[in-house]
């Protein structure tokens, strides 16, 4: 019986493809030749079978095999294996794999092969920094490949499909989401989504070394009110479509695989069955026409929203609004079936989506080969290789923020004697960070082995760990217990302070303080490090102290205490090694923060590119202006900042006329010294701001960068080109605005720049 369908489903495709090579060439012809296979197989398919391509569940290795399987884990493997499920979330490796596949293919009707997905977030088993780190690189190439290796690892374990790039804006440190974002500026979250999105699909889906790629969360679940994770998102229309939509819109224009929906409501409608984002937007708008999936459960939480009271209302909403696959939720393959048969929904909804999982199915090749990504030799050829570990250094390297360095302390030099202290010092499980997927627990260079191994032998190193971060476990699915009483190691450490001609204190948090649903209402360092800084501080200020966190950190007394900040967030497998070789000058830093740091938690949402308001006065001695009367406006660090071993030195901006048309560009030129006798990279920004617009404009936006390498002492010229694109933004109501007028044009090191030229738009 099932040979029978087998065969008859590959003649019937095999005559539709013999059928529709008259078609046009290229890209177009192969585009036309899935379709028709996808419409011949979805003809054969029962209304029971296109539900179950729209329901994905998280399925281990126990569902391989029949077993002695109870309950709802019962009905699940009878559902898989009669063509009820579409895609599995983490299953891994390619013998677990191939053996679900097997089941499926061999025992339900039509054989269709199953998608395995999972959050490659950054890196499969080889880690790379966490992607705000990789963010603060600005490099988009290095960023584009450490997004190949991650799919490459992935794709070699039997994995089809990641739930990556996090793509959305964020402009609050408190949501612990962040780190795996790309910070507050809608342009370079767009462009670094772009980079991404190549990396982990490259040009040919059906490639066994690339996989599919997912931008999520649709849309604005960075913008969770006070920061708290899930939370409601009230933004106005103009935020939406200038802050908010951009990098998706990037994501369509770079192809991506799928769109993953947002737990949140916004604006009164869960993002799951918001038709306006899905339908009018995504579809409409976008023309996109690749697969949506929903978030874990989020189609069930609709009932917890309260827009639905049960299960089957919350199935209908949601995909009537564009929601099509329902990961772990249950309410479609409860209910889609009933729905169509009752005529509360449309079939036709249910065939548009089944054909968006059938196309992916057939661009991964899954159709020609099930198993082509379950082949164990590649796997352990691919999977956690040399080279992976290599280019998560070098991320790791450009992904480093230098925020203070006064004397120069660093690069180090002749410091004969060095206590390294801090709970994250020896710590080499925290540098994985959180969305670690198949990291190998504690596998992390820590700082202290990287020193040992970077600083010359005669430098004598001693540890002390200070005092403890967190108590109790350390894993995805529990809060963290952060230590707040115990004071124990305190002297060990200040006793090697004292005797130490150079402190360095490595502090921050752990990898599971930050990522989903670890928001918090303080972002200052946790539990006792602060009070062990101040007093280390008391003993020997002469600190470094190595900062290694998932979000922006208030940092103000810090700031005013310690002469050397660096941040080195979670840096991936070879951190310490990263973070030693800069500290001891092998390695110039070159990143620069893609999130403003507050002075002040009470300053957050906190972003560089802002509205001005009607009282945007500074002057001194003013009350009745915008502002806290007890915390400067400006953040501590800014969007943009970063600090070098070297020093930059900026010409004036020069353009090549004073106005341009529609038709017309601006270029921009003007040259960056490195002034300092050390090799250096620098970031330039260039920011546009709008004089006079229809609707409030903000202060500047980041619209073009250059990340240049400049050796000591040489000048290099550079030139952008600005054009109408540059000039343009969204009305609130969605329409693309191109107002005549006056426009200042800067370029420099970070979003505070200066150095301007006005032009005009005529
Ligand atoms: C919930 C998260 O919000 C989402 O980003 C992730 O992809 C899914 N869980 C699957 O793990």
């Amino acid at each position: 019986m099932i040979r029978f369908f087998w065969n008859f489903i590959w003649i019937s495709i095999a005559l539709t493809f013999l059928n529709s090579c008259s078609n046009p060439q290229g890209e177009s012809k192969s585009r036309s030749i899935i379709e028709t296979r996808v419409d011949s197989v979805l003809s054969l398919m029962t209304l029971e079978e296109k539900v179950g391509q729209l329901n994905q569940y998280s399925l281990g290795s126990e569902f391989t095999g029949p077993g002695n399987k109870k309950g709802q884990d019962s009905i699940r493997y009878q559902q898989l294996i009669s063509g009820q499920v579409g895609s599995v979330l983490n299953l891994l490796g390619t013998a677990n794999t191939r053996k679900m596949q097997e089941l499926v293919v061999k025992n339900s009707r039509l054989g269709i092969p199953l998608l395995f997905a999972y959050d490659v977030i950054h890196g499969y088993k080889t880690m790379f920094p966490i992607p705000l780190a990789e963010s603060s690189s600005w490099n988009l190439e290095l960023m584009q490949k450490t997004a190949q290796a991650a799919g490459a690892e992935a794709a070699a374990s039997g994995l089809h499909w990641t739930f990556a790039p996090m793509i959305d804006v964020t402009v609050d440190a408190r949501w612990g989401r962040v780190m795996e974002g790309a910070g507050e500026d809608p342009y370079l979250q767009s462009e670094i989504a772009k980079a991404r999105i190549r990396g982990f699909q490259g040009n040919d889906l059906s490639h066994n070394k690339t996989i599919a790629a997912t931008a999520k969360h649709f849309a604005g679940y960075g913008f969770a009110e006070s920061g708290k994770d899930y939370n409601t998102v009230n933004i106005n229309q103009y935020i939406l479509h200038n802050h908010i939509l951009p990098p998706f819109k990037a994501a369509v224009e770079a192809n991506v695989a799928s769109f993953m929906n947002a737990f949140n409501d916004i604006n009164a409608v869960p993002a799951t069955a918001n038709k306006y984002l899905l339908q009018d937007i995504l579809r409409e708008e976008w023309g996109y026409d690749g697969v949506v999936v929903s978030d874990w459960n989020s189609i069930g939480e609709l009932v917890n929203h309260r827009v639905s009271p049960d299960l089957r209302d919350a199935a209908k909403k949601a995909i009537i609004a564009g929601s099509e696959i329902d990961m772990e939720g249950n309410a479609y393959v409860q209910n889609l079936s009933d729905l169509v048969e009752n005529g509360e929904i449309d079939e036709a909804l249910i065939n548009d989506a089944v054909r968006h999982v059938l196309r992916l199915k057939f661009e991964l090749g899954l159709f020609e080969d099930p198993y082509k990504y379950s082949d164990e030799k590649r796997e352990k050829e691919i999977v956690g290789n040399q080279q992976h570990h290599e280019l998560s250094e070098q991320m790791a390297k450009e992904s480093i923020v230098l925020l203070k360095n006064d004397r120069n302390i660093l690069p180090l030099k002749n410091f004969k004697t060095i206590a390294v202290i801090g709970p994250l010092a020896k710590d080499k499980d925290t540098p994985l960070g959180n969305w670690r997927a198949q990291a190998v627990e504690n596998s992390a260079v820590s700082l202290y082995e990287g020193l040992e191994k970077a600083l010359p032998s005669d430098t004598k190193l001693n540890y002390a760990e200070g005092v403890k971060l967190s108590i109790g476990p350390n894993n995805f699915f529990q809060e963290q217990v952060i230590n707040e009483e115990d004071r124990s190691g305190f002297q060990e450490a200040k006793l090697l302070a004292q005797n130490s001609d150079l402190v360095i204190m490595a502090l921050g948090e752990t990898a599971y303080m930050s990522g989903e649903g670890r928001s918090r209402a303080n972002i200052g360092l946790p539990g006792l490090q602060k009070e062990l800084l101040k007093e280390i501080e008391a003993i020997n200020p002469n600190i470094v102290l190595v900062l290694m966190n998932g979000r922006p950190l208030e940092l103000t007394w810090e700031n005013e205490h310690i002469p050397v900040i660096l941040e080195a967030w979670h840096l991936g497998q070879r951190a310490g090694t990263a973070i030693a070789e800069t500290l001891i000058g092998k390695n110039n830093p070159s990143g620069k923060l893609t999130m403003s740091f507050p002075r002040h938690v009470g300053q957050l949402p906190i972003y560089y590119n802002h509205k001005t308001t009607g009282r945007p006065s500074t002057a001194p001695g003013q009350v009745f202006y915008s502002h806290h009367t007890d915390v400067d406006n400006s953040p501590l660090y800014p969007f943009g900042y970063g600090l070098s071993y070297s020093e930059f030195e900026y010409s004036e901006v020069e353009l090549s006329q004073k106005s341009m048309t529609e038709e017309d560009s601006i270029t921009v030129s003007l040259s960056v010294t490195n002034i300092s006798e050390i090799d250096g990279q620098e970031i330039v920004q260039l920011y546009i701001q709008d004089l006079v617009a229809e609707e409030t404009p903000p202060v500047k936006s980041l619209k073009a960068f250059q990340k240049l390498k400049i050796k000591a002492g040489e000048s290099v010229k550079i030139n952008f080109t600005i054009q109408k694109d540059m000039l343009s933004y969204y009305k609130s109501n969605g329409e693309v605005a191109l107002e005549k007028g006056k426009f200042k044009v800067y370029v420099g090191a970070n979003s505070t720049v200066q150095n301007h030229k006005e032009f005009s738009l005529k």
